[in-house]
């Protein structure tokens, strides 16, 4: 097992890495926590693979279990799902004392969150990750959000964890696709941060299943967010840089419907044009381009968008169709390992890459 810890003035918390690890480490850290009442969100999708499961750990334990099951996926990542959080918890008579734990991927991680972070005023909770992307990402460093129709992650709070227990042997039945758009989180670490850990991964495969593999590149990604998460939790700048490929994968999530695409698909895709942007205002080599755009596309497939035209594209990117401001920042690679944040980039200059883009690589994103 591999531990890091995340050194937040007050809320350090520690995040454990490895393979048959939860059985121990998730028993022992609610009772740290000296609560009398866990409440588990989890999805239809984890309670069929894992009927029951945190609850079963816990049974020893004498600690009160409720499991609140949540509809699976990102089109219910919104605020009428988070309300039938709130209706559980109240449904079960949860208090201040009690204890949440997310047992899922990334939308259960940012909706059980959002809901710990406001129930009460706020509640403790523990992030219990089961896909890849949210092992390397998102139960990692505190956001919690829920979509708005008009825009990706708009509604949402800070609220660290107390815990994170990364379990590998979960990734066992994720479907392959969801490995590989995990992939692409673990992979954004490399290149804006820190380029031995990018070779590092070009140097093996992600499938089949290597775990000595997964437990030191979740690890090595683990540490690089914590690191950045440290030094600005609430994103006042330099955590922006862990939006590299964002601008428009949450353009593509949201233009073709929460859901459509996974997120680590989207972010993958955007971070192939950030970092074609990137080349083409000469901040990266032209074997830097070749280099990483080939260890993206390994694992990306085509999307397929509606056409759209320049308001469409800015209304998305900006999230307000009334908004004055016209720029956005903008996350560029000025080499591989390192990323920078280019500040008020103009939507129109992005809208002209992005037509060249889809020119020029109409295998990434095709415009019908
Ligand atoms: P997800 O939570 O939708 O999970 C993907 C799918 O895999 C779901 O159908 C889920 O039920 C299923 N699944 C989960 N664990 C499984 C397992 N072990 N075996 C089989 N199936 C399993 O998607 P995700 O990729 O984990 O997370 C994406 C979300 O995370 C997005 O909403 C994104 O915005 C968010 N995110 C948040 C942050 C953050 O910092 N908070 C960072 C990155 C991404
Ligand atoms: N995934 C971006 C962040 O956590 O800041």
């Amino acid at each position: 097992m591999k531990t890091l810890k995340v050194n937040l003035p007050g809320r350090e918390y520690q995040i454990d890495i490895g393979q048959n690890i939860l059985d121990i480490q998730l028993p022992k850290a609610v009772k740290r926590n000296s609560t009398a009442h866990v409440v588990v969100v989890t999805n239809t999708t984890l309670q069929e693979l894992y009927p029951n499961f945190v609850f079963n750990l816990l049974a020893d334990s004498g600690v009160k279990v409720s499991t609140c099951v949540l509809p699976d996926g990102e089109k219910y990542k919104n605020l009428d799902t988070l309300s039938m959080v709130f209706d559980f918890l109240m449904d079960v008579c949860a208090n201040r004392k009690s204890l949440l734990i997310a047992f899922g991927g990334g939308v259960i991680g940012d909706m059980a969150g959002f809901a710990a972070s406001t129930f009460v005023r706020g509640i403790p909770f523990i992030q219990v990750p089961t896909t890849l992307l949210s092992d390397v990402d998102s139960s990692v460093g505190g956001k919690t959000a829920v979509n708005h129709p008009s825009g990706k992650n708009t509604i949402g709070t800070f609220k660290q964890p107390e815990y994170v227990c990364i379990e590998l042997s979960f990734l066992k039945t994720l479907p392959s696709r969801e490995l590989k758009a995990g992939h692409m989180e673990l992979l954004k670490h490399g290149l804006i941060q820190d380029a031995d850990f990018f070779n590092y991964t070009q140097q093996h495969s992600l499938e089949p299943l290597d775990f000595d593999y997964l437990e030191e590149a979740i690890f090595r990604s683990c540490k690089i967010k914590a690191k950045i998460v440290e030094k600005d939790e609430t994103e006042k700048g330099l955590r922006a840089n862990l939006n590299f490929g964002h601008t428009l994968g949450h353009l593509i999530e949201t233009h073709a419907g929460y859901g459509k695409y996974l997120h680590g698909e989207a972010v993958g895709a955007g971070m192939l044009f950030a970092t074609f942007v990137s080349w083409r205002r000469n901040e990266i080599t032209l074997n830097e381009w070749d280099l990483i755009s080939s260890a993206l596309t390994q694992y990306l497939m085509p999307l397929k968008l509606l056409k759209m035209d320049f308001d469409t594209f800015r209304n998305l990117i900006l999230h307000d169709k009334k908004a004055q401001k016209q720029a956005v920042n903008f996350i560029l690679l000025n080499k591989l390992g390192k990323s920078f944040i280019f500040p008020e980039m103009s939507v129109e200059i992005l809208w002209e890459e992005f037509n060249l883009f889809v020119q020029e690589y109409p295998g990434i994103i095709r415009l019908e």
